[in-house]
């Protein structure tokens, strides 16, 4: 859809910068504009900006400057902060001043963002006047881990969706790609030591989902180490570093369907997963499996340089241990408090494994259950109670509390989409997601040191394809990402929106399949209060106004505009919808029948 009222800020970027002041003029960037690195170390985050730069434009922009040719010069500043940067353009020159590449790289992304919105097309777009307004920016990041999960196990997505996934955090200046590899319905790396990881584990006979009833279609995938090396380089030069996640000792059932000795039972019959859901059948801890993920984890050291190694942690049923006398004996002669805290012993020696190598462990929250390792880093998904108790014992944290960070919930209640969890989290509320409130003024302020940052987490059940992924991630993707970058000062959700337009335009010229729920009615109200209640109507667009009717009708721009609160009672229906100024409908009808 087109904006209509797309508010014409020529500086209109996501994430927003520490400040921002805007000068007279603009700056053209030309068929013989110069990108220039005055400091060995921007080289190459020059040479990747010619390169990107001359998708959109054609031209072949210049490494060198011409005597009185325009230019844009990226320069070493010591003063700068840590991926921090000083944009200054002017009509003739564009210099990003910073201490490391990072900065230098972010510092070309504001500026890329300074364009017309088709600057980030994937296809050369001509009649664009290739203008960026004056102004002078100074910016910094808020936190160091500045996340995206992407679960690419329920369902396989091709490289290039990967790489368009790390496209789109490089833009919104993440820097952390969770890239979550293995899972009961599909194992997705390859590993030289074991090939029937993927020969068998990669592929599940079928997808039942939540259903009794499969869809008869074999479904699998998986990237080999060449592909995996070439999407952590790409990576790399967007200044994102992959994190991979090999679960343990749970959601294992597609390694132990390729080997069934892994497991507890291992003359039971196995296979991939095709339903979704927590299974029982978890790795067994005994010496053979350990030397397993072991030899698994060294092929994995040498595909990833990430000082962080995710070793998921969550969701193991104890059943398998409990039933097994070679556990209960095991769980006796290590002195453990009981069966279940032989996942203690699980994540215990794989944190010295991989400690030993020089990295550190990530594991979902459950890492904490029983007894934990504290050299670990906890990533807080069940609310914030998990970090919280991390945090009391001095283990760092990430988070990503589910009801505001899980992206794989819909967008807006109103989405005509496939089944999925009825939660739903809308732009707004993953914008004003609040940690302070949720952990507390005095542990927030005495601890927030060991808050490595935040991230979001796209989970597949729910997302067959590319199309369904974009939909999921966009725009909310660019919610946490101002929530990781800018200070709390330089964030504000009205302001968000009116950048939400321009935020679109980069989307289109990319031909992403964003979310449009943006464009919709909200209803709020109070699920506990009886009827009569209130309802709270709500758009996010700037300027828009809901009319709405209770008559059945379809609302139009002359239909009654709708008050903050609405009294309804049950059996009452609202219909309503989004105005522009000039009475232009705005996304979809809002249909409800209150008390169904
Ligand atoms: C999770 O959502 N099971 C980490």
């Amino acid at each position: 859809m087109k904006f209509l009222l797309a508010i014409l800020l020529s500086i209109s970027i996501i994430p927003q910068p520490s400040s921002v002041t805007e000068k007279g003029g603009s700056f053209t960037l030309g068929p013989r504009t110069a990108v220039v690195s005055h400091c060995p170390e921007f080289d190459e985050v020059a040479a990747d900006f010619r390169q990107e730069m001359a998708v959109p434009t054609g031209y072949a922009l210049a490494a060198k400057r011409h005597l009185f040719g325009r230019a844009i010069i990226l320069e070493k500043d010591e003063s700068q902060p840590a991926e921090g940067y000083r944009l200054a353009v002017g009509r003739r020159r564009v210099k990003v001043s910073a201490s490391d590449a990072a900065g230098a790289f972010y510092g070309l992304q504001t500026f890329r963002q300074l364009l017309p919105g088709s600057a980030y097309s994937d296809k050369k777009v001509d009649g664009v006047a290739w203008k960026a307004q004056c102004c002078h920016i100074e910016d910094a990041p808020r936190v160091a881990w500045r996340g995206m999960q992407l679960d690419c196990c329920r369902y396989f997505y091709p490289v290039e969706t990967v790489k368009e996934f790390l496209d789109m955090m490089a833009m919104h200046k993440q820097n952390r790609f969770h890239w979550h590899l293995t899972e009961d319905q599909g194992w997705r790396i390859e590993i030289k030591a074991f090939p029937r990881l993927t020969e068998v584990g990669a592929w599940r006979d079928e997808t039942a989902g939540y259903d009794e009833k499969g869809d008869g279609i074999r479904h699998g995938g998986f990237y080999t180490q060449d592909e995996i090396r070439d999407i952590v380089e790409y990576a790399r030069h967007r200044f994102i570093t992959v994190v991979p996640e090999i679960e343990l000792p749970g959601h294992a059932s597609a390694a132990i369907a390729a080997y069934p000795e892994l497991s507890c039972t291992p003359d039971e019959p196995k296979k991939v997963a095709t339903t979704w859901g927590i299974k029982k059948d978890v790795f067994c801890p005994s010496p053979r499996t350990f030397g397993f993920l072991e030899k698994v984890f060294d092929e994995v050291l040498d595909l990833f340089p990430s000082k962080y190694i995710h070793i998921g942690g969550d969701e193991c049923p104890k059943d398998a241990w409990r039933a097994s006398a070679y556990c209960r004996n095991l769980a006796r002669e290590l002195g453990l408090s009981g069966v279940d805290d032989l996942q203690y012993y699980f994540v215990k020696h794989f944190d010295s494994y991989l400690r030993e190598r020089g990295r550190t462990v990530i594991g979902w929250d459950e890492i904490l259950d029983g007894s934990a390792v504290e050299s670990t880093v906890v990533m807080s998904y069940r609310g914030h109670k998990p970090a919280m108790r991390a945090m009391e014992r001095d283990m760092k944290v990430i988070l990503c509390p589910n009801r505001w960070c899980y992206y794989d919930y819909h967008q807006n209640e109103i989405e005509d989409l496939p089944k999925n969890h009825h939660l739903f989290i809308t732009l707004r509320k993953a914008y004003n997601y609040d940690p302070v409130a949720q952990i507390g003024d005095s542990l927030y302020n005495a601890k927030s040191d060991l808050i490595l940052g935040w991230q979001a987490c796209v989970w597949g059940e729910f997302i067959p394809d590319t199309k369904q992924l974009e939909h999921q991630a966009y725009p909310r993707a660019a919610a946490i990402a101002e929530f990781c970058w800018s200070r709390d000062e330089n964030r504000d959700f009205a302001d968000f929106c009116t950048r939400i337009p321009k935020e679109f335009e980069r989307l289109d010229a990319r031909g992403i399949n964003y979310s449009k729920a943006f464009y919709n009615v909200i209803v709020n109200m109070n699920l506990e209060e009886d009827y009569p209640r209130d309802v709270e109507l709500e758009i996010d667009v700037p300027g828009a106004v809901i009319h709405y009717t209770t008559d059945g009708t379809e609302p139009d721009a002359s239909s009654p505009v709708a008050p903050s609160l609405l009294r309804v009672d049950k059996g009452d229906v609202i219909k309503a919808r989004g105005f522009t100024a000039d009475g232009e409908p705005l996304g979809v009808l809002m249909t409800r029948e209150f008390g169904k």
